[in-house]
């Protein structure tokens, strides 16, 4: 049986104090989630998250990583640098990255390697504008995503991997895709991995959806078949709101 992944991505959000009274109150009422939890933290506050989720089962994330162990490149963070932090997870090429930092499909396809060759997991975030959306374009984007993420990697890799189908126009927006919508897309994406991989491989990876989910439409997203979980914005900086989407990952 598959787990379920529910994770947050706090993006940038919250100082070492917060980060520590946030935790802290997220713990408790996720304590008996059937899902894997994850909270994916800015960079600095990874130390303070640390600390917090000790003993608790709530798993640590960062939120970029990048392809090189280390040398001359201003403002990144490598793979061992996270490790070193206890990261198990760290999101590669979320929307915002590829909008606005000249992430391309060839430097998440970078990062997501090195990551998973140093020992980390993934989860790796496709999704199509409102743009392309509108143009009839949304196969064409996420399996052009999905193979450009995944390419080079081995079989193996995989069960290091989660893809988050995050759709650029659901993120932050309050606007939802539909669960069909958002099912029928994973579906795709699902495909995709099918043939560069095997019916097996794409049945075991976990996809799940992202992009405005909240305490209200969790357990229907949640519940369709193709969707193993969720990636959180806004929803995941309030303790309460963040639980009961991860309680209602069954
Ligand atoms: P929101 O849940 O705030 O829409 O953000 C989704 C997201 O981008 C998670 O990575």
């Amino acid at each position: 049986m598959k787990r379920k992944i529910i994770a947050g991505n706090w993006k940038m959000n919250n100082n070492n104090a917060q980060t520590k009274e946030l935790i802290k109150q997220i713990a408790p009422l996720v304590k008996d989630a059937k899902c894997e939890v994850v909270v994916c933290v800015p960079f600095t506050d990874l130390d303070a998250a640390r600390r917090a989720v000790r003993g608790t089962n709530i798993k640590l994330g960062a939120q970029n990583v990048h392809w090189a162990p280390k040398g001359a490149f201003t403002g990144e963070i490598s793979a061992e640098m996270l490790l070193e932090q206890k990261v198990q997870y760290v999101i590669v090429g979320h929307s915002e990255r590829r909008q606005y930092f000249g992430e391309t499909d060839e430097s998440v396809n970078a990062r997501a390697k090195a990551a998973i060759a140093a020992g980390l997991k993934v989860i790796i975030c496709v999704g199509e504008t409102l743009e392309e959306r509108e143009a009839g374009k949304t196969t064409e984007v996420v399996v052009r995503q999905t193979n450009a993420a995944l390419k080079g990697f081995e079989k193996i890799d995989l069960k290091k991997v989660v893809i988050a189908y995050e759709p650029v126009w659901a993120i932050g927006t309050g606007r939802t895709a539909t669960s069909q919508d958002a099912n029928d897309t994973i579906a795709i994406i699902r495909k995709a991995v099918r043939k560069l991989y095997g019916k097996t491989a794409a049945n075991a990876m976990r996809i799940q959806y992202g992009g405005s989910m909240n305490a209200k439409n969790a357990a229907e997203l949640l519940a369709m078949p193709e969707i193993d979980g969720g990636l959180i914005g806004g929803a995941s900086l309030k303790a309460e709101d963040f639980a009961v989407i991860v309680n209602s990952a069954k």
